[in-house]
């Protein structure tokens, strides 16, 4: 039996019945015959959450390495999937190689980052993976797949859908141009003038000290919900009853999409508790555990918040976070 509270940043008390560190690729072939037991493999618990006692075994891969190569136009980062995502983000601004400065602070591992596309203050991780590596757990062999077959989205990929819980991802390699751009149209980063990659790397840490909680002092695992996409129909219909209702135009697609903090907010549910579970009251976006709280709450906050807001926008939000039951993934 091992205990997953620490283990998942949300911090709910449960268990797991094993649980096994990965120090190499090569010991998927050895110790791996997932085929007869329930698994569930997990990187920092940053977007985790085991909402009881899981009947299977928890894997961490834990392969670690940074190979930095070069191209006359770009550098060529292959990381260990267990590597630590905002460490490297730090070794890259360290070496002068700009260009994840907008994805500093995201908690979580390497191996993680292109699964939901990680994504904050306008750039997505997508633009810079060049490649992934994982082993196949049904074939049992090592494979690679390249940025366009990755199949990203927003907080999506290939890795959520058809190849979910099917793969290990071993290592990421990132392609930076060594030409670099700001990215400064999001939100607060407005605020710089002529920013150097370093103002930006610092802002974007203000920015998220100041607004998200940390999971070291209360429990919480980011937004709980994607910001929803909807028609722009929907939306010009929506907004004759809620004109200040904000939205994001999306590239190439008759879509927005909508801040749901804004849906969550404007539904009183800002500070909103059962029992150790809350709506925090800075960023609605996030619900925290007081560390009391229990799978059982959480699930009962998230479907209330859900269902009012269905009722009052017909908008339906999908969880961002991957929920784990006592046999495997729990649908909200
Ligand atoms: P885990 O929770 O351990 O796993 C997440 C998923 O990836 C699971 O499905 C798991 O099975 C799978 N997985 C993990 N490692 C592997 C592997 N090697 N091979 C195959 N599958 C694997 N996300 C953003 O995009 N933008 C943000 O701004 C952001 N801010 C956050 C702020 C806070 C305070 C917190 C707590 C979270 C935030 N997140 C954000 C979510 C989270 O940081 C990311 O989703 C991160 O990539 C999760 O990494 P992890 O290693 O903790 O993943
Ligand atoms: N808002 C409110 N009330 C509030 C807070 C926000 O109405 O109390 C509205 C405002 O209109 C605001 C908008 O929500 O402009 C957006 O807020 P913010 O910029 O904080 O971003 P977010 O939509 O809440 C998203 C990501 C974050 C990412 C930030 C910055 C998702 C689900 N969340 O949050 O990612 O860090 O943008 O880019 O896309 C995560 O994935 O875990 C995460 C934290």
């Amino acid at each position: 039996m091992q205990s997953l509270t620490s283990l998942h940043s949300f911090g709910l008390s449960c268990t797991a019945q094993a649980f096994i560190r990965m120090n190499q690729p090569t010991d998927l072939h050895s110790s791996l015959n997932l085929k007869s037991s329930a698994f569930y493999i997990l990187g920092e618990g940053s977007n985790t959450v085991f909402l009881e006692d899981y009947q299977g075994t928890v894997i961490r891969p834990a392969f670690m390495g940074v190979d930095l190569k070069h191209t006359d136009t770009h550098y060529l980062l292959k990381v260990g999937a267990g590597e630590n995502w905002h460490q490297l983000v730090l070794w890259c601004m360290q070496n002068q190689i700009y260009g994840l400065e907008n994805l500093a602070l995201i908690p979580g591992s390497v191996g993680a980052a292109p699964i939901q596309n990680i994504g904050a203050y306008g750039v997505e991780i997508e633009q810079f993976i060049h490649q992934v590596d994982f082993y196949d757990l049904n074939k049992q062999c090592h494979k690679s797949l390249r940025r366009q077959s990755c199949e990203f989205a927003y907080r999506d990929s290939v890795f959520k859908n058809d190849l979910a819980d099917k793969v290990v991802i071993t290592s990421v390699t990132f392609a930076i141009p060594k030409i670099w751009q700001a990215v400064e149209h999001y939100g607060e980063l407005r605020e710089l003038s002529e920013p150097s990659a370093m103002d930006i790397f610092n802002k974007v840490i203000e920015v998220r000290q100041s607004k998200l909680p940390d999971p070291k002092k209360i429990g919480n695992a980011g937004s709980f919900f994607k910001n929803p996409i909807i028609s722009l129909e929907q939306f010009h219909l929506l907004q004759k009853t809620w004109p200040s209702m904000p939205s994001y135009a999306l590239d190439n697609i008759a879509k927005v999409k909508v801040p749901a903090a804004w849906l969550i907010d404007t539904l009183g549910f800002k500070g909103k508790k059962i029992g150790g579970i809350a709506c925090h009251p800075n960023q609605p976006l996030v619900l925290t555990n007081d560390g009391s709280g229990t799978g059982e709450e959480l699930l009962a906050l998230a479907r209330s918040i859900q269902s009012a807001v269905s009722k009052e926008f017909s908008i339906e939000l999908e969880n961002e976070v991957r929920l784990i039951g006592k046999n495997g993934p729990v649908v909200l």
